[in-house]
Order: structure tokens, then C-alpha cells, then sequence
């Protein structure tokens, strides 16, 4: 079975799907003290806190990687799944889990990168955005596509409203998509 390492800063609703969706977590890292922790202990799962020390310009992004690397090695992960994690990583990370990174991203890539993507889509006026499950790597936002979907943009939409009814898709995309790379369906 694959050991799979899931990394949250946020509400841990994907995590919580993960979970229910019975794939193998062996450890949840958290770059932050945050609501996904709190699901992890819930469910049983082992949690890391390895806790970002600053978010200034004196933050240490490569030690900080080094760290994540070594708390994921810890537990022989072989999977890492980014569900909502607020920390962009140095090249270190993608040497040691090659091609083996996944991240979940609300909006349809290329379009819409970056941290704002739901405010960027609603601001661009677009009647359609959507979430994409891809391979991440150092360039952020940019690793090779495995799965996409489309989410309808409402009139009366709010930042709020349309991230809940893209997050319901991510729920369902993102351990199916992962399921899938379990039984070899899609390739990494
Ligand atoms: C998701 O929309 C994900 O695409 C984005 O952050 C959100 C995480 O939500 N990067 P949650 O913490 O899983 O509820």
C-alpha cells in the first residue's frame, strides 16, 4: 500500500475526504496550527505541526523545506497530496519525491493561478472556472494536468459562494483522482 503524505494549512475539508475515502494517509504535516489538525486527531490519523517560524521576508523557505521533507520521511510517505497547504517549497522537495507531488487548484490551469484564483476568476467575469487536480512542481501551478473540472460561475456569486461550490468538486475529484494513481489507472 502507498504511504501517502497529506499537507494542510487551512480547514481540512479535503483532508477530511481523503480520509473518508479510505486511501492510505500515514501522516497529515501542517505548516501551521489550523482546523485540518484537529480532523487528522479526529480520525486517528498521526499529525505533524511542523510550523512555519516566520511570514516575513527573513522566512527560511529552503530550511523550512528541509524540514517538511524530513517529517514526511519520517513516516516512508511515497505520496505527498497538497490539500490546501499555504507554504510554496524549494526545489529540494521535488528532488526527493519526484514526479510524486500532487496538488488540488481552484480554478481550471492555466488560467487563474496563484493564491487568489476564486477572486481572480470572479473579477475576470468568466461564467466558468472549475478545479484542477495536477502534478506540482517548482514552478508553482504549472505541473502536468491529471484530472479537470468545470464549476458554473452564478450571477450573484461571492468569493465565498463560488470557493464552496468549487471546494464540493475538489471533495469529490481529488480522492478519486488519487484512487486512481493507487490502482494504476493514471500514471504519475
Ligand atoms: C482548496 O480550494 C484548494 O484548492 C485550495 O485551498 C482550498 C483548501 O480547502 N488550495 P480545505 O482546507 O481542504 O477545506
Amino acid at each position: 500500500m502507498v504511504r501517502i503524505g497529506v499537507l494542510v494549512s487551512g480547514s481540512g475539508t479535503n483532508l477530511e475526504a481523503i480520509l473518508q475515502a479510505d486511501l492510505p494517509v500515514a501522516v497529515v504535516v501542517a505548516d501551521r496550527p489550523c482546523r485540518a489538525l484537529e480532523i487528522a486527531a479526529d480520525a486517528g490519523v498521526t499529525a505533524a505541526l511542523v510550523e512555519r517560524t516566520s511570514f516575513g521576508t527573513d522566512f527560511d523557505r529552503l530550511a523550512y523545506t528541509e524540514r517538511v521533507i524530513d517529517a514526511l520521511r519520517t513516516h516512508d510517505v511515497e505520496l505527498v497530496v497538497m490539500a490546501g497547504f499555504g507554504t510554496v517549497f524549494e526545489k529540494p522537495i521535488f528532488d526527493a519525491f519526484p514526479g510524486r507531488i500532487l496538488n488540488t487548484h481552484p480554478a481550471l490551469l492555466p488560467a487563474f493561478k496563484g493564491w487568489h484564483a476564486v477572486e481572480d476568476a470572479l473579477e475576470a467575469g468568466v461564467k466558468v472556472t472549475g478545479v484542477t487536480v495536477h502534478v506540482a512542481t517548482l514552478q508553482t501551478d504549472e505541473g502536468p494536468i491529471l484530472a479537470q473540472e468545470a464549476v458554473p460561475v452564478l450571477p450573484d456569486d461571492t468569493k465565498d459562494t463560488l470557493h464552496e461550490r468549487i471546494k464540493q468538486v475538489e471533495r469529490r475529484l481529488y480522492p478519486d483522482t488519487i484512487r486512481r494513481i493507487l490502482s494504476g489507472e493514471v500514471e504519475l
